[in-house]
């Protein structure tokens, strides 16, 4: 098979005949017991996304995670040593929850040389080592040494930080993420520490929103009004047709074209978009970022035409690469087989004027603008789902990345349950 099979002939899906062709069942999507098995197949053995090294910008820096879906917390910290390290956050003695401050169920961060818990004041060192025991004579047959915080699996890559809740990870981080994702390595993303940050709480089971971000076959109906005037019947009579779809293992990769800033005619602009001069793909005013990295731009559409790629790092981790030199991040948390918490990071290049700052702001409302019209169907889909008056549901060629993902769901809970019985 070509290295960037481009479908010439056939179609995306008939590239990639394990996925078939069938309508598909979204059972995954409304069943408490698949949920049940998802927790343990994919999310305590996957390699999970959790933050940025720059979130840790000193040593002694640490952020908690709460990750409902493995009914835990985790403590992210960078060591004096300079080593970034997780591990589960419970105190050791009873049980508390390690770090935290007004209430127990908020994540936080700061900067410590020590964690100490509030209930009886055992001490930690950052590398999880217990240091201090109150009243340790009182103890029986007692040695603080075995008593050290629980760790997980971390590493990095590329400046995200990931852990891995399994006892003995299947995969290194590097092999899991494989070379669709990994030749990205360089680009700048170190350099892009403006962040703006929606999370949001969703109606709807994860891969439901997943789906909504992997296709944009939607886009020219459900976000027509976006669009002023005419210009969304036409957007809607000409449909969307992707550059380049790609799967490698368990991840996907979609690119489309995008506007270039300028060849747009200003009737079809919003008045603010003139003003700011920044949309959906962001400030108008780019950085210059140099060469970019191999991996991107994967399908090799002429330069020109390339807008974004949007890649979907198994299991609910988003890296969306946008020409105009800045990236958006999304992740879907599962709450329950019908809730989850959205989050979504948007990344640039810090503003050096006032000018570049509102340009920048105005791409991340307009971010949130589409996400909750994206936001809206979402609900609608599950409430319907759970009807189960219809099971099975056809997809076409350009919703291949959604084929794709509840098939590699299906496979690791497979794999799992299969396990289980040996
Ligand atoms: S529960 Fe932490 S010191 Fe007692
Ligand atoms: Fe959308």
């Amino acid at each position: 098979m070509a290295k960037y099979p481009k479908p010439a002939e056939g179609t995306w899906t008939q590239h990639y005949p394990q996925l078939g062709t069938e309508p598909v069942s979204y059972s995954d999507c409304i069943s408490p017991e698949f949920y049940e098995a998802e927790r343990k197949a994919i999310f305590e053995r996957a390699w999970l996304q959790v933050g940025r090294v720059e979130q840790l910008t000193r040593n002694g820096s640490y952020f908690t995670r709460d990750i409902a879906v493995a009914n835990t917390s985790l403590i992210i910290v960078r060591g004096l040593d300079g080593e970034v390290r997780a591990f589960h956050n419970i105190c050791r003695h009873r049980g508390n929850k390690l770090v935290w401050q007004d209430y127990p169920r908020e994540e936080v961060s700061g900067s410590a040389r020590q964690f100490v818990c509030k209930y009886h004041g055992w001490k930690y060192d950052l590398d999880g080592a217990c240091v201090f025991a109150q009243q340790e004579g009182e103890f029986f047959d007692f040695d603080k040494a075995n008593f050290g915080l629980v760790p997980v699996h971390c590493d990095v890559w590329a400046g995200f930080i990931f852990v891995n809740l399994d006892r003995e990870p299947r995969q290194s981080l590097h092999e899991f993420l494989g070379a669709m994702i990994t030749t990205m390595e360089g680009y700048p993303f170190d350099e892009m520490t403006q962040r703006f940050f929606y999370r949001a709480p969703v109606g709807s089971n994860w891969k439901i929103y997943m789906d909504a971000f992997q296709e944009f076959y939607h886009a020219p109906v459900l976000h027509a009004r976006q669009l002023p005037g005419t210009i969304g019947a036409m957007a809607q009579e000409l449909g969307f047709e992707a550059l380049h779809y790609q799967l490698d293992g368990p991840h996907r990769v979609v690119s489309t074209s995008g506007q270039r800033p300028g060849a747009v005619p200003d009737d079809a602009l919003k008045q603010s978009e003139i003003v700011f001069r920044s949309g959906l793909f962001g400030p108008w005013e780019t950085p210059d970022l140099g060469a970019l990295p191999a991996g991107l731009n994967p399908g090799r559409a002429d330069p020109d035409q390339w807008g974004l790629d949007s890649f979907q790092i198994w299991p609910n981790f988003v890296i969306l690469i946008w020409q105009p030199g800045w990236y958006l991040t999304y992740h879907y948390w599962p709450t329950s087989y019908n809730t989850h918490v959205f989050d979504g990071n948007l990344y640039f290049v810090p503003s050096k004027t006032p000018r570049e700052r509102l340009a920048r702001e105005h791409a991340a409302a307009t971010f949130k603008e589409y996400g909750l019209q994206d936001g809206n169907t979402l609900e609608a889909t599950q409430i319907m789902l759970e009807s189960r008056v219809v099971d099975r549901f056809p997809l076409n060629d350009q919703e291949i990345l959604c084929r794709h993902l509840h098939q590699v769901a299906a496979e690791w809970v497979e794999a799992y349950q299969k396990e289980l019985a040996q």
